[in-house]
């Protein structure tokens, strides 16, 4: 079976979707913002942050985050948050996933869809590992993203220099989609991960999107590394104690422009993190006798679900709730 193409999710769930339901609506015309989370008050933010812009989304857990404190914990806060605000729609993905790992989540039957991140193996590798992952995740009905090419930058258990970062061939695109499987790509199109993106001027290579997207038409690809690191967050962090000296991320106009080129997810940590950084900085300053986690947890979960609600704009997500529901009722009802 292809992934996700006779199966809508049915675990007593409000509206945990398919991958491929949100990346069918929103191919071309706007990208999912997959952001990541590890702890409760994320979980919150983000889904206040999503509601209030009506945007379907992905939450994404990485193999950190599964570990931090005990995936249990997490995929549970899920699930409540899933109770908790009824009218959201979105979609739980496993990010950078190593095959043991990609496993467990397609055997939890939780999961939408999973990451096989294989692209620091060699380029056949990389599709014999993607190939058993989609084998098995196609079975149940569960999609595979898979990564071509590599982004600089640091990840939970692959560290990539920038000599050793290398964007995505689109001619091997092709082949790697057509060999291994996958449902969906993520491509090195410029970006890195973590909060040190470029040195100068760089940014996304849109011509790489554009002969990528031009070769596999209608199929979602995948931006990594998308946080903006906003300027004025680092400014209050450093204002506040911090030291994150030369921190840059992808303009913002970029993203949006990106969206409708066939990028479909659009993947954010780092400006979460930042958030959290500088209202915690901020408040500990501000109120230097406090000890009590409550007063700058309740400021991170308005402060987060903000900076939501503006991405969701910049991806163009915001707004599309409804018109995502009707379809997906009218597919229900064919
Ligand atoms: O791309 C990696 C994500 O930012 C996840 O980071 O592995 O430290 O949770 P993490
Ligand atoms: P950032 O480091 O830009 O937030 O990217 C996150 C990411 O790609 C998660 O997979
Ligand atoms: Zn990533």
């Amino acid at each position: 079976m292809r992934a996700g193409s006779e199966r809508t999710f049915n675990r007593d769930s409000a509206m945990i979707v398919t991958t491929k339901q949100l990346f069918d609506h929103a191919y071309g015309k706007y990208a999912c913002g997959a952001y990541n989370i590890n702890n409760a008050e994320q979980v919150m933010g983000l889904f206040h942050g999503n509601i209030n812009s009506q945007a379907p989304f992905i939450i994404q857990l990485s193999k950190g985050a599964r570990a931090y404190t005990d995936k249990r914990l997490l995929e549970a806060m899920i699930r409540a948050a899933d109770e908790i605000f009824p009218d959201a729609i979105f979609a739980v993905h496993l990010d950078h996933g190593d095959e043991e790992t990609c496993y467990d989540c397609i055997d939890s039957g939780f999961y939408s869809s999973v990451m096989i991140d294989a692209s620091h193996e060699s380029f056949d590798e990389n599709i014999a590992i993607t190939r058993r992952v989609v084998d098995r995740a196609h079975e149940k009905g569960i999609s595979v993203e898979a990564e071509l090419g590599m982004l600089g930058g640091v990840e939970e258990h692959v560290v990539v220099s920038e000599e050793e970062a290398c964007l995505t061939n689109p001619e091997e695109a092709e082949e790697f989609v057509t060999r291994s499987g996958c449902d969906s790509l993520a491509c090195a199109i410029g970006t890195s991960h973590g909060a040190y993106k470029f040195s100068g001027s760089q940014g996304l290579h849109f011509d790489v999107i554009e002969d990528i997207a031009s070769r596999l038409p209608g199929f979602p690809l995948v931006m990594h590394g998308s946080s903006s690191v906003p300027p004025d967050e680092v400014e209050r962090i450093n204002a506040a104690g911090g030291a994150l000296k030369g921190a840059s991320g992808v303009q913002e106009d970029q993203i949006t422009r990106a969206s409708t080129m066939g990028v479909t997810k659009v993947n954010i940590d780092t400006d979460g993190r930042l958030v959290w950084c500088r209202v915690h900085r901020e408040a500990f300053r501000d109120d230097p006798e406090n000890f009590d986690l409550r007063p700058p947890g309740k400021i991170f979960m308005v402060e987060y679900a903000k900076y939501i609600e503006h991405k969701n704009q910049v991806l163009g997500s915001a707004g599309q709730l409804e018109s995502l529901r009707e379809s997906l009722s009218s597919a229900a009802n064919a």
